[in-house]
């Protein structure tokens, strides 16, 4: 997939977007619209590629259908989403076009079992990545101007709020069952996951303000505001919730190692 043209023109197409009360964009601020939509575009077809191989390690894990399916859910879900970003880049009157950068396959985790291996990726993408982008989104949502892009925000939200509690409840369902030696080798690997969180989002989030107020009701967001949305949640959501349930969340954030 890596260096692939994703090209979603055909899939805009079949669903457009009229922005017809969108403010009236600078060339400056339309162009930045484009570009965060296009990345948005990008990010849900990598994550769709992640939800796949997810589907194949939980069931080398042994886990039931039920999680599976829902599993084979969030992969389309995340199709969905990149058409839906398209239409968005579209609408702004870009072209929904990209290059997709490189994925390396999630990680197999060959130094531990199919089920805490599994754990791990699920911790990362569900608990620690789709917690934040939920916060991020719905932060985003309510800046928007136009009807239409703030309805796709919050259908595009409404998922990543059941992807990010996937992970959530597999952790409720066998956190009971893993003991204090596994829960203490994931705990020790949350150390990476958030550095690995928080290199990944502090790339994402532009250090800055939105260009304007107009920049920002069409999707461009303040990357100030979001750099303290990110901590938080990591602060008043993830570590807590991981601590919870039994992981030592907050001295692996605290000693978390950069990516
Ligand atoms: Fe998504
Ligand atoms: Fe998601």
């Amino acid at each position: 997939m890596s260096g692939q043209l994703l090209d979603l023109m055909g899939e805009a197409a079949k669903r457009p977007l009229y922005l017809v009360d969108a403010p009236t964009l600078t060339e400056r601020d339309r162009r930045s619209a484009i570009a965060t939509w296009q990345g948005r575009m990008v990010n849900e077809w990598v994550s769709a590629r992640i939800f796949k191989d997810l589907q194949l390690q939980a069931a080398d894990a042994g886990l039931s259908s039920a999680w599976r399916d829902k599993l084979a859910r969030f992969e389309a879900d995340e199709y969905r989403h990149g058409t839906q970003c398209a239409a968005a880049v579209v609408a702004l009157g870009g072209e929904a076009r990209q290059t997709l950068p490189d994925l390396p396959p999630v990680p197999t985790h060959g130094d531990t079992c199919a089920l805490e291996g599994l754990m791990r990726n699920v911790l990362s993408v569900s608990c620690l990545s789709e917690t934040v982008a939920v916060a991020l989104i719905n932060s985003e949502r309510l800046e928007s101007g136009p009807r239409e892009l703030e309805r796709t925000l919050r259908l595009i939200l409404a998922d990543e709020v059941g992807h990010a509690r996937f992970g959530w409840r597999l952790l409720d369902e066998l956190a009971p069952k893993l003991g204090p030696v596994r829960k203490k080798r994931l705990s020790a690997w949350l150390r990476l996951a958030f550095g690995h969180l928080e290199a990944h989002e502090l790339r994402e989030l532009p250090a800055g303000p939105a260009p304007s107020q107009q920049a920002a009701e069409v999707g461009v967001c303040d990357g100030n505001e979001a750099r303290s949305l990110f901590y938080e949640t990591v602060s008043t959501v993830i570590v807590p919730g991981l601590e919870r349930r039994g992981l030592a969340a907050q001295a692996a954030w605290q000693s978390r190692v950069a990516a």
